[in-house]
């Protein structure tokens, strides 16, 4: 999937939302995204939801924070889309399409432009998968490991975590 992705110049990730998260693969393909993937690629959103939708939020509040450009609004369909929802949908990819021309073209303009330095500490956080896990620490040489039964980004700045210990 990385290695598709690296190949393209923007990507489209959506998500149901089941019991109030995005299913583990979901989860997975993002994390490996937020790790792997130039933060100079265009990225789109959508998502089915029932009643809260927090996977839709979970995609586009990550792939902001890793500071990726989105080509249009992320789309959430409630349940199966009706008309006017794939109309929608229509429009948000003519919109991802013409903002991928547009950067080609400046693309070529400025063939020097550099790549977005990643930060290895976003990148670690992005790297955080919610579960059973050991958190290992060092403090002035000591190291130290604990067993917890999950783990969540916290905050960015400062970065932070949030752990769960059983
Ligand atoms: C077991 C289950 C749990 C669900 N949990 C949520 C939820 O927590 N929040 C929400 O907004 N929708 C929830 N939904 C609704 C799904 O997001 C919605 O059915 C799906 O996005 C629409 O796709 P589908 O046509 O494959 O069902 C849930 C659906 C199922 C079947």
């Amino acid at each position: 999937m990385i290695d598709t992705l690296n190949q393209c110049d923007g990507f489209i990730i959506g998500s149901p939302t089941l019991g109030g998260h995005a299913p583990v693969q979901i989860q997975t393909a993002l994390g490996l995204i937020l790790a792997n993937v130039p933060k100079t690629k265009l990225v789109g959103v959508f998502g089915s939801y029932g009643w809260s939708g927090e996977a839709i939020d979970l995609l586009e509040q990550k792939l902001r924070d890793g500071n990726y450009t989105f080509g249009f609004e992320p789309l959430r369909v409630r349940f199966s889309p009706d008309r006017e929802a794939l109309e929608t949908c229509v429009v948000a990819a003519r919109q991802f399409a013409q903002q991928l021309r547009k950067r080609q073209k400046q693309q070529i303009a400025r063939p020097t432009l550099a790549k977005a330095q990643t930060d290895r500490t976003t990148e670690a956080l992005g790297r955080v998968m919610g579960s059973l896990c050991v958190l290992t620490t060092q403090t002035d040489g000591v190291q130290a490991g604990i067993l917890t039964s999950w783990v969540s980004q916290a905050s960015f700045n400062p970065p932070g975590l949030m752990l769960a210990i059983p």
